[in-house]
């Protein structure tokens, strides 16, 4: 393209904002009472203008010429007028920001073809959550996911933390919402009884800067959980644990690092498994119970266990698998024999609660923070869909989040703080352990 195209293109942008601007203007006189005073008081003072142009400009003190000035004034007026009013609504039509903006994003690099940076149309406080400001751009011809790819830079370019980017209008513009720079997620979010949800089977695990970050096992039934050690892996997956028990679930928790991370309390309420053998049994009942449960909704007709209970008033509970460190469970590495056709059993029945256990209310919530992609077979790990990832390396975030996005947005020194699958970062709640 060459530097004339280019200057082509830029002008005809240019007269297409100044149009919008206008447009955008006229809407803001009419919702905005400062900016409809402004345009009134302007659109008096012409008139008084119009009405005493006479005194204003001493017509009679120009003898025969005073005709002649007088036509001249007459045209001039209204074309000052209207010039004006434009130039008026234009200027209520342009976001505070804009240029700062644009050129933020020009030097950050997010143009297109033609050199030009996407261009500020409004910015406004979200209606649903105040804290947050919502950019409009028409992004001229940038897609979402270049804006996704440079999010880092984007953010700089806006001095903001961006929460999350749309198309809107139809893919006209790309809404972007954010928070100040400074106002980034608290490091500390104490746990409160309060949080927890009223709605069945939904699962509070912390706060992203849109409001809180839930899962409802009834749809999303299968949880995975990665991050390097020290993340916050055990907390959070303590919090989730405790929340299946309120909401009435039995708990399996297979915990092989010698009970630590899961106190005595958690002893009398949940099935704890602390050895292999142990270990097979359990997921032996559970997929047997799997195996009942699609009995029983075969014969009554219901679509899952839900539909079951209230059909039946059976009252079946929901039941939660979990384990903190699923990599030790599958990795081969140093086995005999025996204890590789052991791995394997686990590995199947883990595979089958993955693949049907949403209808019949088993869920897996299974933790690791081991960079192996070969561990966790494919037929496990693609039927495991909410995907949570806390301070991680690019190998373990790509295992994870199937991205190295983990590796890129959480700071190193971060704990407690996670990406989820689709880009939402948070912070985990912090909850003890104890007061299950
Ligand atoms: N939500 C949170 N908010 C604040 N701090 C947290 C949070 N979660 C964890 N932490 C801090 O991080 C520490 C490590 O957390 P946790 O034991 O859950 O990590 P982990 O990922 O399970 O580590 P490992 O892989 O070694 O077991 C905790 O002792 C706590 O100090
Ligand atoms: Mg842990």
């Amino acid at each position: 393209m060459t530097r004339t195209d280019k200057d082509h293109i830029n002008k005809r942008t240019e007269n297409r904002h100044l149009l919008r601007r206008m447009k955008t203007g006229l809407t803001a006189v009419k919702d905005t009472p400062y900016k409809g005073l402004l345009l009134g008081a302007y659109l008096t003072g012409a008139v008084l203008v119009w009405l005493f142009r006479g005194h204003l400009f001493s017509l009679d003190n120009y003898g025969m010429f005073s005709p002649v000035l007088e036509a001249v004034i007459n045209l001039l007026l209204p074309l000052y007028s209207v010039g004006g009013l434009l130039a008026l609504l234009v200027l209520l039509g342009t976001p505070w920001g804009g240029r700062e903006a644009r050129e933020g994003l020009q030097r950050v690099g997010l143009t297109n073809h033609a050199g030009e940076a996407p261009v500020l149309l409004s910015k406004y406080a979200d209606g649903d959550n105040p804290r947050l400001t919502v950019w409009e751009f028409d992004p001229c011809g940038i897609p979402l996911k270049e804006w996704e790819d440079k999010r880092a830079r984007v953010e700089t370019a806006l001095d903001s933390i961006i929460a999350k980017m749309e198309w809107g209008e139809g893919r006209k513009i790309i809404r972007v919402y954010a928070v100040p720079a400074a106002s980034d997620l608290p490091a500390l979010l104490p746990w409160k009884d309060k949080y927890l949800s009223p709605d069945n089977f939904v699962l509070v695990l912390g706060e992203s800067l849109l409001g809180p970050v839930t899962v409802n096992l009834a749809h999303i039934p299968h949880v995975l959980l990665g991050g390097s050690t020290g993340s916050g892996k055990s907390v959070l997956l303590k919090l989730l644990l405790m929340q299946a028990l309120r909401k009435g679930a039995e708990v399996y928790i297979a915990d092989f690092k010698g009970g630590v991370d899961f106190p005595k309390a958690w002893h009398g309420k949940c099935h704890m498994v602390f050895r292999e053998d142990d270990l097979l049994y359990v997921l032996g009942q559970l997929t047997a119970v799997l195996e009942y449960r699609k009995g029983r909704l075969a014969e009554t007709g219901c679509p899952n266990i839900d539909a079951y209970n209230e059909a039946t008033g059976d009252g079946l509970p929901r039941l939660v698998f979990a384990c903190d460190e699923v990599a030790e469970l599958l990795d081969r590495t140093g086995m005999d024999k025996e204890q590789k056709e052991r791995a394997s059993q686990i590995e199947s029945k883990l595979a089958l609660i993955a693949r049907q256990g949403r209808a019949f209310g088993i869920h897996l919530i299974l933790a690791t923070q081991r960079p192996d992609a070969t561990i966790i077979p494919g037929q496990i790990r693609n039927n495991l869909d909410f995907r949570v990832c806390g301070r991680a390396d690019s190998v373990l975030s790509q295992i994870i989040l199937d991205s190295t996005a983990a590796a890129d947005q959480i700071p190193k020194d971060a704990r407690g703080r996670f990406l989820l699958h689709d880009g939402t970062v948070f912070q985990g709640y912090w909850f003890d352990g104890d007061g299950i």
